[in-house]
Formats: structure tokens, sequence, C-alpha cells
């Protein structure tokens, strides 16, 4: 069985993790995983979440298991966090949302089921997209194919040529889409695009997934909710994935959540069916701790207004992280790193070269991934000045690809 076998790596995340784990060297620092640092650089534990589970661990009656399908108030609750209670209610009956273990887990899980229903589904894919995107709708068994996304020249979407793409697709092709602070660009469509888009995925009969990890970092959740409203508008079916890693801070945890948009309630039954053998056949039922604690905040008019007011605070604190490491590298000779604060979410990316991350590896404990992608919620004042130092080194090898100003 094992004589055969060769060496594997893990995408350039967590293989970079990997080695940012074993590294001896203190003060190194982690700006490769995309997880949320406070100001003293500790993964925060949330108060809500603090209160939230002093609640589930003095109320619980019992850690019996959970159905396939998991905890319904959390389902429920997370249909109106995503469709706002408006549509929730008058499109609720259509939509069947599942717990599911994080949102690499929605992903899967969803990845899963379209092999079931439609073998011979293609995915699209960004390019570029998070690197597990592709392991995980290939490992389904599914065709994996890429879409012009990025425009390394304006540091934003490249629209046309990307409109251009889905247009050319053929039917039934899934589409998937980050809703909102793109991961690894930081890079976003506008409302106008996005509205462009609809009227074609409607049209061409293609279906978008859409990744929604990072919901509330760009502009707030209300408003970075925003494409999965408009397109259950046009109809179904709709993927969403939602994960509560890192707007909950509940990463170990492995909460998220699986919704899809079908177009009448006898058939959400029917995929709702799907959904729960699905999950059976993989790992049975999901688990109720983290679950537990997302739930009783979302349910709690008072924990939900304080949890979106912490989600709002991680924000501004990551735009002012971005800020001052703009202040520090503008004006260098090198360097111009324009696109910083034009990006949105966890992510930047640099432009940084494979050789100058491991210049930022190799000489300053930096970690990052080898496309050029740090995370701006890891950083810290204290952290603003070596690290945009480093970066100053690292840059002084050749010339960043990204983040230039135009003209230079
Ligand atoms: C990331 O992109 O760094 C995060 O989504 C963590 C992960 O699992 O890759």
């Amino acid at each position: 069985m094992f004589e055969a076998l060769t060496p594997q790596s893990l995408d350039p995340i967590m293989a970079t993790f990997a080695r940012f784990t074993a590294d001896p060297r203190p003060g190194k620092v982690n700006l490769a995983v995309g997880m949320y640092y406070d100001e003293a650089g500790r993964i925060p534990i949330l108060d809500v979440v603090r209160e939230a589970g002093k609640r589930v661990t003095a109320e619980v009656q019992s850690w019996g298991y959970l159905l396939p399908t998991g905890l319904r108030p959390l389902c429920d609750a997370v249909k109106r966090m995503v469709f706002g209670d408006r549509l929730a209610g008058s499109e609720g009956s259509r939509i069947v949302t599942v717990q599911t273990l994080g949102g690499t887990g929605a992903l899967k899980l969803g990845a899963d089921m379209i092999a079931r229903m439609a073998p011979d589904t293609t995915v699209a894919l960004s390019n570029p997209t998070w690197g597990n995107h592709p392991t995980i709708f290939e490992g389904a068994g599914l065709r994996v194919e890429s879409y012009p996304y990025f425009d390394k020249a304006t540091g934003s979407v490249g629209w046309p040529a990307m409109r251009d793409a889905v247009a050319g697709m053929a039917p039934g092709t899934v589409l998937l889409l980050h809703a909102c602070c793109h991961n690894p660009t930081g890079a976003d469509l506008t409302r106008e695009q996005w509205s462009e888009l609809a009227e074609l995925l409607a049209d061409r009969k293609i279906v978008p997934f859409l990744d929604m990890a990072y919901a509330g970092f760009a502009e707030g959740l209300e408003p970075d909710s925003y494409p999965a409203r408009l397109l259950i508008r046009h109809g179904g079916p709709l993927f969403i994935a939602t994960s509560f890693s890192k707007t909950f801070g509940l990463y170990g945890e492995r909460v998220g959540t699986l919704s899809i948009v079908t177009h009448r309630p006898e058939e959400a039954a029917l995929v709702a069916d799907q959904a729960a053998v699905a999950i059976r056949a993989n790992y049975s039922t999901p688990p109720s701790h983290g679950a537990l604690i997302v739930s009783t905040v979302l349910n709690d008019s008072a924990l939900r207004e304080a949890w979106v007011d912490e989600l709002d605070g991680m924000r501004r604190r990551i735009l002012n992280m971005r800020q001052g490491l703009q202040d520090r590298l503008t004006g260098n000779n090198l360097i111009d790193f324009a696109a910083l604060t034009r990006q949105r979410g966890l992510f930047s990316y640099t432009g940084l070269s494979p050789a100058q991350m491991s210049v930022l590896e190799n000489d300053f404990a930096i970690y990052g991934v080898s496309d050029g992608r740090l995370c701006m919620a890891a950083l810290t004042e204290d952290r603003l000045d070596p690290v945009a130092a480093a970066i100053k080194a690292a840059s002084a090898i050749e010339q960043p690809a990204l983040g230039r100003s135009p003209g230079t």
C-alpha cells in the first residue's frame, strides 16, 4: 500500500504555516495565514464569544449527536444574516442551509454534492484564487478551469476580460466567486459589475458559487452581503459557503454553513436530502460546541449587535495597519505600495516575488505566501516598523511587480 508513495506538498499557505510553526526564532511573524490578530499580537477570543460560551456551558443539557444537517437555529439565523430578514422570509422555503466544518467544509460539501448531482460539471475559478479552491473541487472529481480576474497593471479586477470569459462559458458551468475581500488579491467587483455579472449568469445559465468567508471585513456585514442578495433575485441554483472562522475568531471550532438556493420548496427538500446523505457518508454529523456559540450570538439581538461592533472594530484596525504600512513604504525609491489601502479584507497582494518573500522569511522571520500575499490583519503597531524595513530590504533585490505608481 505504501511502497509507491512519493512526498506530497501542501498548498503554499499551509506549507508556509508549517514552516512558521517549526521556526524557533523568537519574534517570528506570521503574515502567511489568514487569521486576525489584536493590537497585542494575539488571536483574540471575541467578547461575545466569551459571553456566549458561558451561556452554552451553563445551559447545555447534553452533547448528543446533531442531525447530519446540523444545528437548525444556527442555519435559520445564517439565512437571515446572509439574505436579510425580508428575503429570508419571502424566499426562505427555497433555500437549504446546512451546517458545515468551516468554510472549507462548505466548499467541499458543495463540491461533493455537485459531483453527485451533475458529475460532468466544470468549475471555473478566478486567476488567482485561494490555494485550496482547486484542490477541493478537483478532489471531488470535478473538472476545474480558471477565468481571468486580476489585472496587474491596474491592481484591480480586469472586468472586461472576466466578463468576456464568463460570456463564453458553457451553460451549467459553476462559477466560483469571492463575495468580498478577494483572496489573495483584495480586489473586488464594483456593484455595477456585480449587476452586469448577475444578468450574464442568468442569461447564460451559469451557476454562481459564492465564497463568503470574509463578509464583514470589506465595508461591513450588510454591504458585504450584497452579492448574495442580488444573485438570489435572479433565481437559482446558487451556492453560498459561509465561514465563522474569521468573523467570530472561531478558527479551530470549524463552524460554517452551506446555503443552496433552489427554485421552489419541493426542490429544496430534495436538495436537502442530497446534503444530508453527503454529510452522513463523510463525517456523519457536525460538532455542536462552536455552532452553539455562533447560534447563541446570532439569535440574541444584543449579542448580535455587539458582535457586529466587534467585527467593525476588527475591520477598522486592519485599515489602520494598511495605512501604517503604506505610510512607511511611501517615498521609498524602490517601492510605492499605493494598492495597500485600496485592497480590501485581510490580505494585501504586494507584488513581491517568490525570491523577495524568501528574503522576508529567511533573513527576517517574516512569513508570507510565496505569491506575495501578506496578511494585514496580523500586523500590529509594534510590527509595522520591522515589517516595513524588511520589505524595503527584500525589495532592493529587484523591483516588486505590483503596487508601483503609474509611470514608475
Ligand atoms: C487563508 O487564506 O490564509 C485562510 O483562508 C486560511 C486557510 O485555510 O488557507
